[in-house]
């Protein structure tokens, strides 16, 4: 039910007890939380989203005949909230989260929120959960906005009406690793995107499509898959949730966004870091042969910050990189990153917002 008739853009509602949920929060991973509210907007095709509203966190009512259902239309964001010590609550860069969930909304049809309702819609959803921020140092609430067609189709055609929906769940590491180095393997038959294709935005779909090498990985021991280029197999494009660097010499290499990748925020980010570190880095085709000679590999995102890579195993070939942590490029930009998150530097960048 509605809180109060509250809006996003009226004033802040806040939940009303300032104490922190009971939850252990020494061991939260990266698992689902159910936590009280959720934001619901919806909107006709055609049309522009209106005045959401806060509602108790539970199930939605959906008809079968959706189009999120029946064809895929759908996209989501993902992005996090960190407690400071002097209690004030900061988002990561959420404008761009925003705009991220506007192009993915062109590319599969749909109408999506301002940059500045999602943003608002964000601030609010944050507030009202305000007790499932994990205390400083412990985690951070993860941030998931939902867009999709709720309305019923039959034929093939963009549905009719569309919700978006913000709900949230605090989060500690991503891997069971913790911040140990992850081992991938590179996947050679299936792909996770092809040129055209909706590789580079966030849609539902995408990731659908990697389960099946994933879990193949997984049931092998390694912690995820690393997707080459469908075209020659001989690039490296991304892993099934995260970006990818190579770090050579002191250079920084990254695949170059050319509509396969996701354009990651933490990627973004990480190569402005980098550069304002005085890296040299590189946005162009890595050849998976770098792999053999690189000195260090590691990935980055919302979910999975900066993770190290271990190793990568190739047709059968296992590298390895490092001695069980960081290596000192990585460790350097997982900290001049995380202190900045977590409020914990000097945001010289004005990449949080509180
Ligand atoms: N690549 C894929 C396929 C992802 O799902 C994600 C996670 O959102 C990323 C990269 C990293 O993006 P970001 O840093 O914006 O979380
Ligand atoms: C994120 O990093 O926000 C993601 O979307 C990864 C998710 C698939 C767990």
């Amino acid at each position: 039910s509605p809180i109060g008739g509250y809006t996003a853009s009226s004033d802040t509602f806040v939940s009303e007890t300032s104490e922190l949920a009971d939850i252990d929060w020494d061991n939260l991973g990266f698992a689902f939380h159910s936590t009280d509210y959720m934001y619901v907007m919806k909107c006709a095709q055609g049309g522009n989203f209106p005045k959401g509203e806060l509602q108790s966190f539970g199930n939605i009512e959906l008809s079968p005949s959706a189009g999120v259902l029946n064809y895929g239309q759908g996209l989501f964001e993902g992005l996090k909230a960190y407690r400071k010590e002097d209690g004030t609550i900061h988002l990561f860069r959420p404008e761009e989260n925003a705009l991220r969930m506007r192009l993915g909304a062109e590319r599969m049809c749909m109408p999506s929120p301002t940059v500045k309702q999602f943003v608002e819609a964000v601030k609010a959803t944050v507030l009202a959960n305000k007790r499932w921020v994990p205390p400083p140092g412990k985690g951070s609430l993860y941030i998931r906005p939902l867009l999709m067609g709720s309305g019923a189709v039959l034929g093939l055609a963009p549905a009719p009406e569309y919700t978006f929906l913000i709900y949230v769940s605090p989060v500690g590491n991503y891997f069971q690793e913790g911040v140990a180095p992850i081992n991938l393997i590179v996947e050679h038959e299936l792909h996770r995107a092809t040129p055209g294709g909706t590789g580079g935005v966030k849609t539902i779909g995408n990731y659908a499509a990697v389960l099946k090498a994933q879990s193949a990985a997984k049931a092998k021991g390694y912690s995820d898959v690393l997707y080459l280029d469908c075209v020659h197999k001989k690039y490296l494009e991304e892993v099934s949730l995260c970006n990818i660097f190579v770090v050579k010499d002191n250079v920084i290499s990254t695949p170059a966004i050319k509509g396969t990748i996701l354009p990651g925020v933490t990627r973004k980010s990480i190569i402005d870091v980098a550069r304002s570190e005085g890296f040299q880095v590189e946005e162009r085709q890595v050849a998976v042969d770098e792999l053999l000679d690189a000195d260090e590999v590691f990935c980055t995102g919302t979910a999975v910050v900066v993770s190290p890579v271990g190793s990568i195993t190739y047709l059968g070939k296992k590298v390895s990189y490092g001695e069980g942590g960081f290596g000192v490029v990585s460790e350097k930009l997982y900290s001049v990153l995380t202190r900045l998150q977590m409020g914990l530097s000097e945001d010289k960048m004005d990449w949080t917002v509180e």
